[in-house]
């Protein structure tokens, strides 16, 4: 099955969610992967689905290459992030360019979303409710991009996408598959901030991550 036509089912299972039973589909000329990126963020732009909605300033879909063949998913917004609406600039996201840099990726060239849209107050962990009602809009986006690598950023982005509960020491150094595409853990930046002496196994991490990058091309 194509990219779009996995997209729409994905999609056709967010229309029923929302308890919308029957659709008419009018065929046209295939958008590109970016479009229907924004296409489906404006639709969804003043998602209620969970109780965050309620204290975010903006929702924050992800941004990069819907194109890319790596997407970066970390946990939630932050304060910056909420207030600008763009994944990753506050200063997480700082140290996040500089991870990419240090083995010659642009964030032009990689796709980074996360795994909550809306900001949990005061930077807490999402909840379990908050994240169950987001993963469909986390599922319709790779979907969409169908990258080759996903690089879960952080425990709890590790623990959602492989619904597991091991330590981060546990899922690292490793690729699982991960529907069609390889799925690794790393650190997530913000604790390397607060603990700088995981930068060296990070470094291991992200090796490991450009030598994958660089044999599936
Ligand atoms: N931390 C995250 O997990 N995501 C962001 O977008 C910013 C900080």
């Amino acid at each position: 099955m194509n990219t779009i036509s996995e997209a729409r089912l994905r999609k056709i299972e967010l229309l029923k969610l929302s308890g919308i039973n029957e659709i008419f589909i009018q065929e046209t000329e295939s958008p590109s992967k970016g479009e229907y990126l924004q296409q489906f963020e404006a639709e969804y732009n003043d998602c209620e689905n969970c109780t965050l909605a309620q204290t975010r300033h903006k929702l924050v879909w992800g941004g990069g290459n819907a194109e890319a063949d790596i997407v970066f998913v970390g946990e939630g917004p932050g304060e910056q992030e909420d207030l600008q609406g763009v994944p990753f600039v506050g200063n997480a996201g700082q140290l996040l360019t500089k991870m990419l840099a240090a083995i010659e990726l642009s964030r032009d060239e990689v796709y980074i979303t996360n795994i909550v849209k809306c900001r949990p107050p005061g930077n807490r962990n999402p909840h379990e409710d908050e994240i169950r009602a987001c993963m469909p809009y986390l599922e319709f986006q790779l979907s969409i991009i169908q990258p080759k690598i996903i690089c879960a950023l952080g425990k709890v982005a590790g623990n959602t996408l492989l619904q597991n509960d091991d330590t981060l020491t546990k899922m690292r150094q490793k690729f699982f598959p991960f529907s069609s595409s390889k799925l690794m853990v790393t650190y997530h930046p913000s604790a390397l901030l607060h603990n700088p002496e995981w930068k060296r196994p990070a470094w291991e991490d992200l090796k490991m991550l450009k030598r994958e990058y660089t044999e599936s091309r």
